[in-house]
């Protein structure tokens, strides 16, 4: 028998488990010990679950719950402002033309780069507290606005300052050094050079995971590769912006290096997502990038076909989606991606886990961290179908309440 239950949520409508076995359990109930979960199933069963003096006690009152989302893709340390670039953006001028006159990247780069780490860390404790509160209990971030070492290793500094606080969503480090094109002043070899040497030194104690923006305008695959192998030395495990604007050959480099994950994808080949398959990298779709930005369609169903594995997340950032919401992405999953919405929320949840090689966390499970929400909504589809709400009322992450 498992150790007393130290938390007892009773009365769920529909759990939505993530499961693929056990799917959705109607009249259900879901008791913790810590953070883990010691029962997940039909509530009479909680006849069989010893539960502390102490426990604290939930009410679901007939609302759905689901896993707290694992949001994979995010750069929400940044300082500065670029809503005249989206206002530009919205008259005809191109992503590209803007980073190409300075702006664009570039421009979140001048004002983070100028920020203490008590700026950075306030700028993104505001964005994940927003997260928390629409459900999101674990957060990728990702540096990439700093391009010299000191300022990379501030915006990691901010992240790890967030991973100490109960009341965010648990932060993941990931380190992205070539993001905005090198700086003028220095040779391409010189920059990435040094990124694959003092940088990634720099990093590695900071971060779980190396990224880079592999794409026209940025990064070649050539460069990527170099960073990877430097990154691998130092047990930094690859991710990649691959084929966010154009046809690259990034999707395949993912494959070969055998990446966590491949994010974007939009140019991406029905190879290069039949390789994502092979060497098991999980694919994220942005679908509010994809949206902001036009183009290709976010290719979820295109994944799923090709038999990879799929996440969604919501990339948040200045310049491409300024959202920290989860569900949201999980209505544009289904409306832009072609996913049933129970891929899609199933993407947001344990395909987000996946993105981050994390194994405790997306599915409401016996063993699992106990991460979940309980919706304002008896019926779990809602958090795709109600567009553009909060569906969240309660947040529980490892096992304690953290919203009313
Ligand atoms: O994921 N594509 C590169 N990076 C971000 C955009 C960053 C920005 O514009 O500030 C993205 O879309
Ligand atoms: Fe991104």
């Amino acid at each position: 028998m498992s150790a007393a239950a130290t938390l007892v949520v009773r009365n769920i409508g529909e759990l939505f488990t993530g499961d693929p076995v056990r799917g959705v359990v109607h009249d259900a109930a879901v008791a913790a010990h810590g953070a883990t979960i010691v029962y997940a199933g039909p509530q009479p069963g909680l006849r069989d679950v010893a539960v502390g003096p102490d426990a604290v006690e939930v009410d679901a009152r007939g609302m759905a719950v689901v896993p707290g989302f694992v949001d994979a893709h995010t750069h929400i340390v940044w300082l500065g402002d670029r809503g005249d670039e989206y206002a530009r953006r919205a008259e005809g001028v191109s992503y590209e033309d803007i980073a190409a006159a300075g702006g664009g990247i570039m421009a979140t780069v001048r004002a983070t780069q100028a920020g203490s780490v008590a700026e950075l860390v306030a700028a993104a404790r505001a964005r994940a507290a927003r997260m928390l509160r629409l459900g999101t209990t674990t957060v990728e971030v990702k540096s990439g606005y700093g391009m010299k070492h000191d300022a990379e290793v501030r915006q990691l500094e901010a992240a790890a300052a967030l991973t100490a606080d109960a009341d965010l969503p648990d932060v993941v480090a990931t380190y992205l050094p070539l993001h905005a094109a090198p700086p003028q002043e220095q040779s391409r070899e010189e920059f990435v050079a040094g990124v694959c040497d003092e940088g990634v030194r720099r990093a590695a104690p900071l971060a779980r995971f190396v990224d880079a923006f592999c794409d026209a305008g940025a990064y070649t695959v050539e460069e990527c590769e170099r960073l990877f192998l430097a990154a691998r030395e130092a047990g930094l495990r690859a991710k990649l912006h691959a084929e966010q604007r154009s046809h690259t050959g990034a999707t395949l480099l993912a494959a070969r290096v055998g990446a966590v994950s491949a994010d974007h994808l939009e140019h991406a080949t029905d190879e290069g997502m039949r390789a994502l398959a092979s060497s098991g990298t999980v694919g994220v779709i942005l679908p509010g990038a994809s949206l902001v930005l036009g183009g290709p369609p976010p290719p979820g169903r295109r994944l799923l076909d090709a038999g990879a594995g799929v996440a969604v997340a919501t990339d948040c950032n200045p310049g491409t989606c300024y959202s920290e919401s989860m569900p949201l992405m999980v209505s544009l999953a289904v409306a832009l991606a072609g996913l049933a919405p129970h891929q899609a929320l199933t993407a947001a949840t344990h395909g987000g886990a996946a993105a981050l090689a994390l194994g405790d966390r997306g599915v409401l499970r016996e063993g699992m961290r106990c991460d979940l929400c309980i919706l304002e909504s008896p019926h779990w589809i809602d958090v795709a179908y109600h567009l553009g709400a909060n569906p969240v009322g309660t947040v529980i992450r490892a096992g304690l309440l953290v919203t009313p």
